[in-house]
């Protein structure tokens, strides 16, 4: 399989794919830890979100790295329990690593790859039976006041973008929701994606936040975040062709 080239100083690549049914060529490229985990998992489209990010994962690190996909480590470990999930670590031989961030949602996976530490988050535009609630749980009062000032109707993807940026940020840094979404503040809608401010148990430094724009078509939201200052140069493809192979 043709090599593709690792991203640059600045370069964050998302690859986006639709959830496919897990058949067994994916099921068998999956370790034995993701194995455990999708067993565990009863409904279908669990099933099937989980082997499509995890498989075009596997091949698009093999790619980068230009190893073949069994000589390939992933690794995770979480902060909290120890336990074999978390943020997704790349391993190769000779101590290559890659840096990586993945996301799913409805019938859609991403997966992006940066030079520093990445996150991606991406989330289906829906209405949101709960809105006041979840805003309540993950907005700080300036967030909040700037949803509410959006027109009634636009409010859930304004929601939702709010979410993606949170949740790229947090994932960059390693820590998801252990930490409360509302105590890292990022900017508002039509402003530039940027953090305004990191809570305090977060280990900060210089980060670059970008909105995605979907490429497989509308309805979806998400973000991505990369480590670093200067200018990001974000790289969004088809991933589905990828996963045809399998
Ligand atoms: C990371 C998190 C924000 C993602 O939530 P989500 O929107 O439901 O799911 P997404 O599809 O966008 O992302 C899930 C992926 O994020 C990654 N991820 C999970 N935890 C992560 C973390 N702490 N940092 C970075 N990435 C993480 C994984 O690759 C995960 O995929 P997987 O579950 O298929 O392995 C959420 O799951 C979380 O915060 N988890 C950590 C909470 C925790 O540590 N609890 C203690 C457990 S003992």
């Amino acid at each position: 399989m043709a090599g593709l080239t690792r991203p640059g100083a600045g370069d964050c690549h998302v690859w986006w794919a639709p959830v496919r049914p897990s058949v067994a060529s994916m099921v068998q490229l999956l370790d034995d830890q993701e194995r455990t985990r999708l067993a565990r998992m009863s409904r279908p489209a669990d099933r099937n979100r989980f082997s499509t990010a995890h498989c075009l994962l596997r091949i698009l690190a093999a790619r980068y790295l230009q190893e073949s996909a069994e000589h390939l480590v992933i690794v995770r470990s979480c902060g909290q329990c120890g336990g074999p999930h978390g943020k997704p670590r790349v391993r190769a031989r000779h101590g290559r690593a890659l840096e990586v961030s993945l996301s799913h949602t409805a019938d859609r996976v991403v997966v992006a790859v940066g030079d520093a530490a990445t996150g991606v988050d991406i989330e289906r535009v829906r209405p949101l039976k709960n809105l006041d609630r979840i805003a309540a749980a993950t907005l700080s009062a300036a967030e909040t006041r700037q949803l509410y000032r959006v027109p009634a109707a636009e409010r859930a993807e304004t929601l939702l973008a709010h979410w993606t940026r949170k949740e790229a940020v947090l994932k960059s840094v390693g820590c998801g929701l252990v930490v409360a979404p509302r105590d890292l503040v990022v900017s508002g809608p039509g402003e530039p994606p940027q953090v305004v401010m990191w809570p305090e148990e977060v280990p900060r430094g210089p980060i670059r936040l970008r909105m995605l724009s979907s490429p497989l078509g509308a309805g979806y939201v998400g973000a991505a975040a990369l480590a670093g200052s200067g200018d990001i140069a974000l790289w969004e493809r088809d991933g589905a062709e990828i996963m045809e192979q399998l």
